[in-house]
């Protein structure tokens, strides 16, 4: 049997990548820090949470990275954990450098020193490109980050890349655009949006206040982005590898997807609110998953239309349960 650690793996990617690798007989083992509510909710969504050898641990805290490397002898490691949340960066600079960067340094390290056969993937994100170089981005398009996030995930970034040139640690950056689910948090745009229009249509909300609805995104599906993670641990060499649709559209668009889907005009109800535009925004992003497809043999199988409509439906009906 197997044995992976997942770091992260109460969050979106996290549940799904556990379902992912227990349905494929690994051995799972989950890096988890201390909270003080229930942070296990998506594991219960995914059924899983009874499957999963939690680990106490924080990014920040390299003591307990290096005793959760040493404790769950892992074949492959993915390293999911982030303060993810893009507008949360400028607020918590240092703490989203500690966590994304340097605490990709603390992991690699366990894994140098005391595991160096382990495989790993690294949580690596559009967001690096930030201020375009390129129309469509892909593994060779130049970075320009935009926020603290982008800027620590690109620290993130070279250091896997780094590591693996270095040490000949078996370490792969996945460079993934937008990926959404119906358990992606609700702080993001695409919950927001669906969970307000699921509310508006039930009588529990007004409107939905939003910043930047120009901005472009090429977004996926969770589920089917946790496969390509894995796949970039059975090739025989490591790499990096973009993982996207090949597909922007704005957040305008996606929100008349949204409440059409209920039979609602978003324009009735959509008010633009200054406190949600970012100090410096990321205007669009579009990425070509050409590598992935002809390496991997990855390619996405869910396109936005059928993404916003699973999340509507989920939160129609968890709106409709309060
Ligand atoms: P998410 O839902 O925000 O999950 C983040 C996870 O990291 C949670 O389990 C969280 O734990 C954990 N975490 C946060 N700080 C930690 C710390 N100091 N120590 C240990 N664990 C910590 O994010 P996601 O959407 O699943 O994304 C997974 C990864 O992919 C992240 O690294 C993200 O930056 C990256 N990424 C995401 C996307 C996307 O569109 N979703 C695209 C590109 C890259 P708690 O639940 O306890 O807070
Ligand atoms: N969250 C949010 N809330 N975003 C809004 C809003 C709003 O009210 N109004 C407009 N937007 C715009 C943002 O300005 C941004 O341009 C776009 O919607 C998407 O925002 P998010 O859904 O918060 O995601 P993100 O693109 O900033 O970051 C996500 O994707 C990255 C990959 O490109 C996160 O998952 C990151 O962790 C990930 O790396």
């Amino acid at each position: 049997m197997k044995s992976a650690l997942i770091t992260g793996i109460t969050g979106q990617d996290g549940a799904y990548l556990a379902r992912l690798l227990l349905d494929k007989g690994y051995k799972v083992h989950g890096l988890v820090a201390r909270r003080s509510s229930d942070s296990r909710w998506r594991l219960r969504e995914m059924g899983v949470e009874a499957d999963i050898v939690y680990l106490d641990g924080d990014m920040a805290d390299a003591c307990s990275v290096q005793r959760a490397v040493i404790q769950s002898a892992p074949d492959e490691v993915y390293n999911l954990a982030a303060q993810s949340f893009v507008a949360a960066s400028w607020n918590q600079p240092v703490t989203t450098g500690i966590v994304d960067g340097l605490g990709v340094t603390h992991l690699l390290e366990a894994i140098r020193q005391f595991s160096p056969h382990t495989r790993f993937y690294q949580a690596s994100t559009s967001e690096m490109f930030g201020l375009i170089q390129a129309e469509q981005q892909d593994e060779n398009t130049p970075f320009y980050p935009r926020s603290p996030y982008g800027v620590a995930k690109l620290y993130g970034h070279w250091i896997t890349v780094n590591y693996r040139e270095s040490f000949d640690l078996h370490a792969s950056s996945g460079i993934l655009f937008n990926h959404e689910s119906p358990l992606r948090g609700i702080e993001f745009v695409t919950r927001k949006v669906t969970d307000a229009a699921a509310r508006i249509k039930q009588g529990k909300q007004q409107e939905l206040a939003l910043g930047n609805i120009d901005a472009k995104r090429d977004w996926g599906f969770a589920g089917d982005y946790v496969e390509a993670m894995w796949l970039m641990l059975q090739q025989d060499k490591p790499d990096d590898f973009v993982v996207a649709t090949g597909v922007t559209t704005t957040v305008r668009e996606m929100c008349r997807i949204a409440f059409d889907h209920v039979g609602l005009n978003y324009r009735d109800y959509v008010k633009i609110d200054p406190a949600f535009f970012r100090p410096a925004e990321v205007e669009v992003l579009l990425g070509n998953p050409a590598k992935a497809q002809r390496v991997l043999g990855w390619k996405p199988k869910t396109d936005l239309d059928t993404l916003i409509r699973m999340m509507m439906d989920a939160d129609m009906k968890r709106v409709a349960k309060e």
